[in-house]
């Protein structure tokens, strides 16, 4: 019997890299590798690495620190760093992290066993290209740490919209888009296996287009129609959409597929046209506010979520309330919330001064969060006595005796248990809520 290697893969940062990471599981399995969940028994660490803002890379580099005894125990043990502080960083990651063996940028994930192959005594392999066609769009994803619900597919790669305060475009590279069929094959497939959920990914998935050899281009809208075509029983999500370009073409696509989730995740950083403007966003306060009501009168059970940054450069009190305002007037469903972190290399870093004091950025980003969190509450508060259709995703963590899954909007229902199979969808009647889940009974 011939005894596998072993891999484990740790992965930070958004979707996707999760995503990446099952790229990347696919490439190593075909070459003979196992995976494993037991980092003690690898002989293959791997860590996805994200770069957003400095902390997400400070914890990256102390896990390494975590991992230097291990290496010590088993000195064949080979550690790579992946993903976007690997781009980001390059050979001063092998120089400075003495415990690396390998470092490999988003693009080049179909070179590692060329890569670890080469990896000796005292070796080490980088390889950090970027790429302007690759998509692995031929490449089937190992999904090794999914629930057999919900699963993500990755439609595009890099970005090229240049927010002032972002790493992204120059960790991952120019925009791309996947071949249109190998998507809908994909999902195809997934469903055929009993998955019930997809989530599109793309940095900006409003301007995926794709043309085919009959010079005929697919757009994002056009894409969805399809994917949502599979059947009605699959639930389709969509992540990032760029508020400068979610057209009405796409809402109302959105708005003839129940199975179009409705749920809108769209990023608006700010809420004072000047700041909005100094971010290279591309749309001012009104222009956010009237893409909201557009998707209220399109969709009008859509929920509409965010993310926010506090505390980006030059921003006063004032706009700091413009952002409270804007918050208040969408009343978002939920929000992702962050403290401005200077990036190297970024418009914003070449530019303006990161001139907000530290305290004023946690004193906003505070209020931020909890102004959030009473309209999270009030969101909830909004679904009692409502019936959804939810589809279950296992049992609740908390529970055995309780199922967990989401409704259409996004929201985590919990409610007791049935004769139900995660996959399966059913009534829900919302009893009680939390500003973070919804509490249910289930309508047989
Ligand atoms: N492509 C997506 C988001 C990518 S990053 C989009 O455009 O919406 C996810 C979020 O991280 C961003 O929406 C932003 O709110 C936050 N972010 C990005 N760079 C940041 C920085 N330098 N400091 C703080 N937050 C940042
Ligand atoms: Fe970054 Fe802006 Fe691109 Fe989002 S759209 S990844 S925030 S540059
Ligand atoms: Fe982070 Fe890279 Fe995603 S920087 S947010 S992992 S694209």
């Amino acid at each position: 019997m011939v005894i596998k290697r072993k891999f484990f893969i740790e992965t930070y940062g958004c979707q996707m890299n999760f995503s990446d990471s099952e790229i990347v599981a696919s490439i190593l399995s075909d070459d003979g590798f196992e995976s494993t969940v037991e980092i003690s028994e690898a002989d293959l660490i791997l860590i996805n690495t994200c770069s957003i803002r400095d902390n997400a890379e400070q914890r990256v580099l102390r896990r390494l620190k975590n991992l230097q005894s291990l290496k010590k125990k088993r000195p064949g043990l080979i550690i790579g760093i992946l993903g976007c502080m690997a781009e980001r960083l390059k050979e001063e990651l092998l120089e400075k992290e003495l415990v690396l063996d390998l470092v490999a940028g988003p693009d080049v994930y179909r070179d590692l066993p060329k890569l670890i192959s080469r990896i000796g005594t005292g070796q080490k392999a980088i390889n950090t290209l970027l790429s302007e066609e690759e998509t692995y769009a031929d490449i089937t994803p190992v999904r090794y740490d999914s629930n057999g619900i919900s699963a993500f597919i990755s439609i595009m790669r890099g970005c090229e919209n240049y927010c002032a305060y972002c790493v992204v475009p120059y960790v991952r590279g120019i925009e791309r888009s996947r071949e249109d069929a190998s998507i809908i094959r994909e999902a195809t497939v997934l469903f055929e296996n009993g998955y019930r959920e997809i989530t599109l990914l793309g940095q900006n998935v409003n301007s995926y287009s794709w043309v085919d050899k009959d010079n005929h281009t697919t757009g994002f809208a056009g894409l969805l129609d399809r994917v949502a075509g599979i059947s009605p029983l699959l639930r389709i999500r969509f992540s990032t959409s760029h508020p400068k370009d979610i057209s009405d073409d796409l809402l109302q696509t959105i708005a003839r597929h129940p199975n179009i989730c409705r749920s809108i995740h769209l990023p608006v950083q700010s809420g004072s046209s000047r700041i909005l403007d100094k971010m290279n966003r591309g749309y001012t306060r009104g222009q956010y506010l009237e893409r909201v009501a557009a998707i209220h009168r399109f969709v009008p059970d859509c929920a509409v979520s965010t993310d926010i940054i506090a505390g980006f450069c030059s921003e006063t009190e004032d706009d700091h309330k413009e952002t409270l305002s804007l918050m208040k007037a969408v009343g978002f469903d939920y929000a992702f919330m962050f403290m401005y972190s200077e990036r190297p290399d970024t418009l914003a870093a070449e530019k303006y001064p990161d001139d907000v004091p530290v305290e004023d950025k946690e004193r906003r980003l505070k209020e931020v969060i909890d102004l959030q969190q009473a309209l999270s509450y009030q969101s909830n508060e909004r679904n009692k006595g409502k019936v959804f259709e939810v589809l279950i995703e296992g049992f609740s963590k908390r529970s055995k005796e309780h199922f967990s899954g989401r409704n259409s909007q996004n929201k985590v229902v919990v409610f007791p248990k049935t004769e139900n199979q995660p996959g399966d969808y059913l009534s829900v009647e919302i009893v009680n809520f939390t500003s973070a889940t919804l509490i249910g009974k289930a309508i047989l």
